[in-house]
């Protein structure tokens, strides 16, 4: 490696979270001189950032590993050295296991660990270096900042993390275990880091936490705030046109936040809501501390306050125990609710988590058929929300190229790409488009050349 310009490629598997990450990576080490590059092969230092969260995702990493190794060797032939290590969830679950399994790694970094990187490298390249602790010193405090250049680079729509970890502990879900116990970061450091992306042309900001309505950020008053008063703080920053959160829990969905759905024009009309089963028996052993009746009314007041509402949701078939009964009793609350997207799942039973012992496993074979009417389900509802959305007036960020030359691709206010052809609008600007044409996974529209509206105004296609 050349001391003063080193390639660096991460590739991020599982949720938004660890996308974030990604780029905090990056620009950790972006002061020790590495570039980022998107071709493996050309990278001095190659980052596997991991998901843990099933069977499936942590497995990937072995083999994604097996194929890092051949690159490393085909590299060192050409006398090219090639550090390969290994980030997120994975790392901090099974950090001993890939030293075990996956030769060739040179560096194991847990999650609360990315501030120390360039560190972290120096000394993997006097041997391996394993470090999966959670340091009692602030990560974000240490976290450098992008240029504003790279934030630019990166679109105008970011993530940005304002409460990690989780203390709710569901009895199938690793991420208490691997990342650690819920903190939130205080307000003042995230409100410098919003204004940061503002200046540099960010227009829309989803705040991402793994329980992220139990943020409980100190305020600069010294007192704890709510989502809802971050959100309120977040939309007084000039240039922050939209805001969302994610992944929210039912429980935490304070009356604050309700009202910030009502009372924010900023705040998106779109909710991921997971309530992962419609079985009250199932959310029991599932530990998820509520019914699925106060799913649904929590829901409805969440309608009240902001009548644009539309929903996504998480699920999963076939959790211990789980009987036909049960079963129906989730399709039935998505029938009842009526979702615009949603992510489904078939149990994965993980180390080390309660779900995993329990007696009752369901059958593979049951959990792929009760995933696929599950899924038929919910696509269904996803065409038909779509659908509604024809010849509805909406703002759209624009955030891309469109698939052929003269077309702008951006969002929805309900995250779904829409296609226009391009007069008179750029990548970053907000602008108010009727949908003339619904296909299978975009929506087209054109320009109305009204000024864009601001949701409180927008109407219900739900
Ligand atoms: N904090 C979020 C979820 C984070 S994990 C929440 O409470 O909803 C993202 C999703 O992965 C979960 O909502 C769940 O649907 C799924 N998931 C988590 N553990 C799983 C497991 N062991 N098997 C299958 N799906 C799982
Ligand atoms: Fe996992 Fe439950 Fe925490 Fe979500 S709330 S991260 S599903 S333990
Ligand atoms: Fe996966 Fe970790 Fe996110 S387990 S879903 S990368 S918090």
């Amino acid at each position: 490696m050349t001391e003063n310009h080193r390639k660096l490629f991460v590739r991020s598997y599982g949720c938004q979270m660890n996308v974030y990450d990604a780029q905090r990576m990056a620009d950790a080490l972006s002061p020790a001189g590495f570039v980022e590059t998107n071709r493996a092969e050309d990278a001095d230092l190659i980052i596997l950032n991991t998901c843990h969260i099933r069977e499936k995702a942590a497995e990937k990493v072995y083999s994604e590993l097996g194929r890092m190794r051949v690159l490393k060797a085909e590299r060192a032939e050409k006398g090219q050295d090639t550090m390969i290590a290994v980030a997120g969830c994975v790392a901090q679950a099974e950090g001993a296991e890939i030293q075990r399994r996956a030769g060739g790694v040179d560096l194991v970094v847990g999650s609360q660990s990315y501030h120390r990187l360039p560190d972290l490298v120096a000394c993997a390249r006097q041997g391996r270096v394993v470090d999966t602790e959670f340091p009692v010193e602030d990560k974000f405090a240490h976290l450098p900042a992008a240029s504003r250049e790279k934030t630019l680079a990166r679109g105008p729509a970011a993530f940005l993390t304002v409460q990690e970890g989780c203390d709710k502990f569901c009895t199938f879900c690793v991420v208490p275990y691997t990342r650690g116990a819920e903190v939130s970061r205080p307000v003042g450091q995230i409100v410098t880091e919003a204004e940061r992306l503002a200046d540099a042309g960010v227009r829309e900001i989803t705040l991402l936490g793994q329980n992220v309505n139990a943020f409980h950020g100190e305020g600069p008053d010294g007192t704890a705030w709510g989502l809802g008063r971050l959100l309120h703080r977040l939309a007084e920053i000039p240039g922050v046109a939209r805001l969302r959160y994610t992944t929210s829990h039912p429980r935490d969905m304070d009356d604050e936040l309700i009202a910030a759905h009502r009372d924010l024009p900023e705040l998106m009309p779109y909710l991921h809501l997971p309530v992962q089963s419609g079985s009250d028996r199932m959310l029991e052993v599932m530990n998820r501390g509520h019914r699925a009746e106060d799913y649904l009314r929590l829901i409805e007041r969440i309608r009240a306050a902001q009548p644009a509402l539309a929903l996504s949701c998480d699920f999963i078939v076939g959790f211990p125990g789980e009987t036909d009964a049960d079963f129906e009793a989730t399709l039935d609350l998505v029938r009842a609710v009526g979702y615009a997207s949603s992510f489904s799942f078939k149990y994965s039973a993980r180390p080390g988590t309660p779900a995993s012992t329990m007696d009752d496993q369901v059958s593979e074979a049951v959990k792929s058929e009760r995933l696929q009417v599950l899924q038929a389900l919910l696509e269904e509802q996803r065409q038909a929300f779509n659908h509604s959305c024809l010849h509805k007036r909406m703002d759209v960020l624009f955030d891309r190229k469109g698939r052929n030359a003269g077309q702008l691709a951006g969002r929805s206010p309900y995250l779904q790409p829409v296609q226009i052809e391009a007069t008179g609008v750029a990548i970053g600007d907000i602008a108010e488009v009727e949908i003339v044409e619904v296909g299978a996974n975009s929506l087209f529209g054109r320009l109305t050349g009204a000024r864009p509206r601001s949701n409180a105004r927008m109407e219900a296609v739900a």
